[in-house]
């Protein structure tokens, strides 16, 4: 299933790769700030019914803030989780429950893409379990979105540290309820949600037997980690496929800015790469091509294999095409057979979790 899957369904987890080394050298918002509003559009609660039906949908009675004894604190809001236990050998065989620790999406859309996890569940007799993060999904503290999102009040209860107090309330809960005290917990994640895994398995380690973090960028932070190491890898990979598709990317940036300088440069430039709507500045250009890139070497997986089909088509364009016009082409190729191409507008959103998480 993942496979079939488009890079778009999974931009999220890119948002956490770019989190902490790109800034836009114009505005100084990060990369994250500005794809906000692109992630949000992705969020849709009727994949709910998508789901097959061995996965069943729970809510839990969460409790708010975890570390304090103010009143509020007690307050209350319901966690979305979701339970597939046909594999599972049962508490008094003392199998094992495997719990995806939620990232910044919704839970159904992990669930949609993570088939790893079932083919774990199904080796090992596992009970799997899905817990939707805090403030993302239907997961909302307050009652909606709008509400959470209101202002620094409600967003304060809005981070990792409470997210794993949540996981932690949570999976004891059930394993009462199922009287599973006896089955070891392994806690699983990718990107974001791999790390909250290991930081789990960290945390709470009388909880968590054990963690698997999948692409989990656990030490991408600044400071530990060289800041622009994500693109160097990202360029590596084109430049492995092919070190003329690499040269001729590389040599395209100083065309787009020669022709965006021009009068009218912008909307030329929309029209080479036959956007939907019009560019409105200089910088929304190299950010919308950046991100084809960027995405097909995160996602490049077979059969796929976008890296390959980028290049192929930046490599394979008439002899005697342009620079631009061999970048047309990838760009083309990293959308497929579309009249026009719907090109993300990166204004940041103040609605936005990933923002909001990243940004703090
Ligand atoms: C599990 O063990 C308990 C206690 O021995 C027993 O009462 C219960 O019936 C068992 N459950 C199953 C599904 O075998
Ligand atoms: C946030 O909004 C709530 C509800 O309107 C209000 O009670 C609270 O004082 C606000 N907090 C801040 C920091 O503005
Ligand atoms: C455990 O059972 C109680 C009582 O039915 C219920 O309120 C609670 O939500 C359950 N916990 C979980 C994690 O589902
Ligand atoms: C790119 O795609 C657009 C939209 O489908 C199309 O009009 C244009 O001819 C294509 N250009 C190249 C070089 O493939
Ligand atoms: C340019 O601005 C218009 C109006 O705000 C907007 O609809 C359009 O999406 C923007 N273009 C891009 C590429 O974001």
């Amino acid at each position: 299933m993942a496979h079939q899957l488009s890079f778009q369904l999974l931009l999220p987890l890119l948002l956490l790769l770019t989190e902490t080394c790109v800034v836009d050298m114009a505005t100084g918002s990060s990369w994250t700030a500005r794809l906000g509003m692109n992630r949000r559009s992705l969020m849709s609660h009727e994949d709910d019914t998508l789901l097959p039906p061995e996965f069943v949908t729970y809510f839990y009675t969460q409790t708010l803030d975890h570390f304090n004894y103010k009143p509020e604190s007690y307050t209350t809001f319901q966690q979305r989780y979701i339970m597939n236990s046909k594999y599972w050998g049962g508490a008094n065989t003392s199998s094992p429950i495997f719990v995806y620790t939620g990232q910044e999406s919704d839970i159904t859309q992990v669930v949609s893409f993570a088939g790893f996890v079932v083919e774990l569940a199904s080796r090992f007799n596992g009970l799997l379990i899905y817990i939707e993060h805090r403030y993302y999904g239907d997961s909302m503290p307050f009652g909606s979105e709008n509400e959470a999102f209101q202002n620094a009040t409600t967003l304060g209860f809005f981070s990792s540290t409470q997210a794993l107090a949540d996981y932690a309330q949570l999976i004891i809960d059930l394993k009462r309820n199922l009287s599973a005290e006896n089955c070891p917990i392994i806690a699983l994640g990718g990107s974001y949600g791999g790390m909250l895994a290991s930081w789990f398995r960290l945390k709470y380690p009388h909880i968590a037997f054990g963690a698997l973090a999948s692409s989990a960028p656990i030490l991408y932070f600044d400071d530990i980690t060289p800041q622009n190491g994500y693109h160097v890898i990202v360029s590596n990979d084109f430049r492995d496929t092919s070190e003329s598709c690499y040269d001729t990317i590389k040599q395209s940036w100083s065309e787009i800015d020669k022709v965006a300088a021009e009068s009218n440069g912008l909307l030329k430039l929309s029209q080479i790469f036959t956007t939907c709507q019009p560019f409105n500045y200089s910088r929304e250009v190299r950010d919308n091509i950046e991100i084809r890139y960027i995405a097909a070497a995160q996602f490049d997986n077979p059969p796929d294999n976008p890296v390959s089909k980028v290049c192929n088509a930046i490599d394979g364009a008439p002899p005697g095409t342009d620079i631009l016009g061999r970048v047309v082409a990838g760009f083309n190729a990293s959308f497929g057979d579309v009249p026009c191409h719907h090109v993300h507008d990166f204004e940041p959103s103040n609605k936005d979790g990933w923002t909001w998480q990243v940004n703090i």
